[in-house]
């Protein structure tokens, strides 16, 4: 079967790495992809968002099943186009990745349903959001209502800081359109998670608990990025949470999406904070984590490809999964300066060293080919992934990797993994 994957992050390499695995997989197609990526799949010059261009492809050459990694195509109805043409797509249509697509409808689908979420309030007019936050005092937190690259929520540690970030999204339109709302959320505190689980809109299938980090510097502390790093299982997800995230958010998630007519087909990726027995949604999203999926998909011993093919044919059933019986954990390595601005094209060296090791593998991101080298090229550039035992091993197999690669510039944090190890050891 041939087998297209949006995208080209280290998620989609993380994929396209498991999809080639699979017995049933005779070729891969990546569109647009990156240098790590072509080693395994044919890359097209295709954008993630020019879905015209991605369906004439997919239809020309017989392409069984398109697997989508970000949220913008599916935010923009690529399921809805491919479905329409009769082709296999894995990945929520429209109306069902506003999940991810509106804060404000993610926040209403939670109210109705009962699922555990900060308490919040919605906003289309400055003044009246402003005077809720004065009324709430801080902390609080300020998220533009549609997708902003991440850069739309704002814990705002004083109400001056709150004010202001009202002011940039709605008076400003610091974002546009997707600013046009408001949710002006409590603040939580707690340790975050990242739980992932594949539905075709009726089942579900719980993968395994992540965490990410998603502040730039180590201990936690700069700006928030993409994610600096992941690591899976996450110990902070007891199995008793674990069942617990299942039976109070995934699955009256899946069924609230059903009821209300925009079944939700794909992978369910829910940010959690967790506070002792207490679990709160932070936000959903429509896809799978970056970096999370690279751990996720180390550790995964069952072939992906039947999963994903019975989402997107709506017979998923009661599958099982596989497991390797270790801790996965990726270190992000990034270009110096980000997520602020930074240089590109600075030639990376050591990835045939690191290529050589066993129990490690190094996903490509942000990385072009230059007159025949790998240089950087965004601001996450390699997701070096290791697996261990436990997690002190696999944390030192992944820096093990990390410490035969460099660039000029290259920034990674060096405490990927240690809450994992605080809580296990
Ligand atoms: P989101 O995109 O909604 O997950 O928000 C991005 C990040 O902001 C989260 O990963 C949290 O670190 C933080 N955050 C979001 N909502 C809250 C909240 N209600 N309380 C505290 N922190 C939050
Ligand atoms: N690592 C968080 C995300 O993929 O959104």
């Amino acid at each position: 079967m041939k087998i297209l994957v949006i995208g080209s992050g280290g998620r989609e390499h993380a994929l396209v790495w498991k999809i080639a695995q699979s017995p049933l997989v005779q070729k891969i197609y990546c569109a647009p992809g990156n240098p790590g990526i072509a080693a395994t799949a044919e890359c097209l010059a295709i954008a993630v968002d020019e879905i015209d261009d991605l369906l004439a492809f997919a239809r020309e050459n017989a392409v069984d099943l398109t697997v989508v990694g970000p949220e913008l195509p599916l935010t923009l109805g690529i399921v809805d186009r491919f479905r329409a043409a009769g082709l296999l797509i894995f990945g929520p249509d429209r109306k069902a990745a506003q999940l991810e697509g509106s804060k404000a409808f993610s926040k209403e689908l939670m109210a109705k349903y009962a699922i555990p979420t900060a308490a919040f309030a919605t906003f289309e007019d400055y003044a009246a959001a402003a005077d809720h936050v004065r009324s709430q005092g801080a902390p609080i937190v300020i998220k533009a209502d549609g997708l902003a690259a991440g850069k739309g929520v704002f814990v705002a540690q004083t109400v001056a800081e709150a004010l202001h970030a009202l002011k940039e999204i709605m008076v400003d339109q610091a974002f546009g359109e997707a600013g046009r709302k408001v949710v002006v959320e409590e603040y939580l505190t707690g340790e975050e998670a990242s739980f992932f689980a594949l539905t075709d809109g009726r089942d579900i299938l719980p993968l395994a608990a992540c965490q990410d980090h998603k502040a730039a510097f180590d201990d936690d502390s700069g700006p928030n990025t993409g994610g600096m790093g992941a690591y899976s299982p996450a110990p902070v997800v007891t199995p008793a949470l674990y069942d617990k995230i299942v039976r109070e958010v995934v699955r009256p998630t899946i069924d609230g999406m059903a009821a209300d007519g925009c079944p939700y087909c794909g992978t369910l990726f829910v940010g959690l904070m967790i506070r002792g027995a207490e679990i709160k949604v932070l936000e959903y999203n429509v896809r799978f984590g970056d970096p999370e999926t690279q751990p996720l998909l180390m550790r995964l011993k069952s072939d992906l490809v039947p999963l994903l093919l019975a989402c997107a044919r709506g017979n998923l059933g009661q599958e099982k999964l596989e497991w390797h019986e270790q801790t996965a954990v990726c270190v992000v390595m990034a270009s110096g300066g980000y997520p602020g601005s930074y240089r590109k094209g600075f030639e990376i060296h050591g990835l045939e060293d690191a290529a050589g090791m066993e129990d490690l593998f190094v996903f490509h991101a942000g990385t072009a080919l230059k007159d025949g080298r790998i240089v950087n090229s965004g601001g996450r550039v390699l997701g070096v992934t290791g697996r261990g035992q436990n997690v002190a091993a696999a944390i030192e197999r992944a820096y093990q990797g990390v410490a035969k690669i460099r660039w000029e510039g290259v920034h990674f944090r060096r405490d990927i993994g240690r809450k994992a190890l605080e809580r296990r050891s």
